[in-house]
């Protein structure tokens, strides 16, 4: 990811407006505790930040994991902006700009956000959960040009190579979301699709809270398909076959028929199937058939501040740093920064333990707001926030 490694300077000189033709620095702000700083820009009609970590004998101006844009070249153009303007002495970097090799097809590259009042195109929809190197996504795409395919991979490098495939494959019917899936199913209205393939899902065998599969992505599943629609789990661990058996057939669960098939051939292997096919090992795949019709779900959530939560010197005092859990979901302050005297900006994770948001909260006298984009439109997030306002509003 892009960085450069500078010599340390006085950082005094980065003020606030423009860096060359494109960048502007909306403010800078820096760590309560380590003195390490952030840098907002705007550029491409994005809002990002950029760390500035001080190591002893060098800097490194970085990009930043939570408010990142998915075209990197917006955060490499920014870096060397900014190292231009203020004439910083470059020790090693990463941002030269290969056109050929990152340019994107931004038509077909959505964003969460957009799918709180989406329009599909296409009647008939299908979505691909971790499509890794999206051999399968654009195979099923080529094949049913009639359907659109909205692949969701949280690697942001494996979403940027699969969106310059769509670009040179001329496809027309393909979405790439660069998101965590559980978070993007909770967007999709019920009943609007007509498959969910999850193919080779992260075991996570020691970190079970971190898989894909779950009681509530089944849920949300149930929800998103269609009638008769189907979700299509492959995997190559027998581990997670049984898990995920068990997940599926477990109390509560909505009307589904479950198939399960052992070795089935597809009509395209994947780089990562073609692997463990070379090694003979067993392949898994589970079908969940939704047999219910699901209840309509809108999305208004208002994540807004109320107008008396703005900057008090006694957030400052009340701030712990500790998680703080709650029923169903947990805030947890994780780091507080200084952009003037009355005005900072909080980074913090909240929201279900099993898919946590991270933002930063900007608050000065007059407002607060999340920076750069609200949280994800789902229930628990919202009940997040109305915590979160509960907790500044002092
Ligand atoms: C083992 S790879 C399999 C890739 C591909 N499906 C295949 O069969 O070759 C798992 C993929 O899931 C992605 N992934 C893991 N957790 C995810 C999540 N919560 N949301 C979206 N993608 C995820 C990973 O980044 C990785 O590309």
């Amino acid at each position: 990811m892009p960085h450069i490694t500078v010599k340390p300077f006085e950082t005094s000189s980065i003020t606030l407006g423009k860096y060359g033709e494109k960048t502007e620095v909306l403010f800078k702000a820096e760590d309560n505790f380590s003195k390490d700083e952030l840098i907002a820009v705007y550029h491409g009609n994005e809002n990002f930040l950029l760390q500035l970590k001080k190591n002893p004998e060098s800097w490194l101006l970085k990009y930043d994991k939570v408010t990142r844009p998915l075209k990197v070249n917006l955060v490499k153009q920014a870096i060397g902006d900014i190292a231009k303007h203020l004439g910083l002495e470059t020790l090693q970097s990463n941002i030269t700009i290969h056109e050929t090799k990152v340019r994107l097809s931004s038509a077909y590259e959505k964003r969460i956000e957009d799918f709180t009042n989406i329009n599909f195109p296409f009647e008939s929809l299908a979505i691909e959960v971790g499509f890794g190197s999206g051999k399968h996504l654009l195979y099923q795409a080529q094949k049913n040009p009639e359907m659109l395919f909205i692949g969701i991979e949280i690697h942001t490098p494996s979403a940027a190579q699969v969106l310059k495939q769509i670009e040179i494959l001329g496809l027309k019917n393909v979405w790439v979301v660069n998101y965590d899936a559980r978070l993007l199913l909770e967007m999709m209205p019920s009943n609007s699709c007509h498959k969910i393939f999850v193919h080779f899902p992260v075991p996570w065998d020691k970190k079970p809270q971190r898989r894909v599969i779950s009681s509530a992505f089944l849920e949300e599943s149930m929800r998103v398909l269609q009638l008769d629609g189907r979700l299509e789990l492959r995997t190559d661990s027998p581990k997670y076959f049984w898990y995920s058996l068990e997940t599926f057939l477990g109390e509560g669960v909505a009307k589904t028929n479950v198939e399960i098939r052992k070795n089935e051939a597809l009509e395209v292997t994947s780089k990562y199937e073609a692997r463990w096919l070379r090694q003979e090992k067993d392949i898994y795949d589970v079908y969940v058939t939704s047999l219910e019709v699901s209840e309509t779900r809108i999305l208004d959530f208002d994540f807004s501040f109320k107008e008396d939560i703005v900057y008090k010197k006694e957030i400052l005092d009340k701030l712990t740093y500790k998680p703080q859990l709650f029923d169903g979901f947990f805030i947890h302050f994780e780091r507080l920064f200084k952009i003037a005297d009355e005005a900072i900006l909080i980074k913090l994770a909240f929201g279900s333990f099993d898919r946590p948001e991270h933002k930063y909260i900007y608050l000065d006298k007059q407002r607060a707001y999340y920076f750069n984009a609200n949280p994800v439109k789902t229930l628990t997030n919202y009940k997040t926030h109305l915590k979160i306002m509960e907790y500044l509003n002092v």
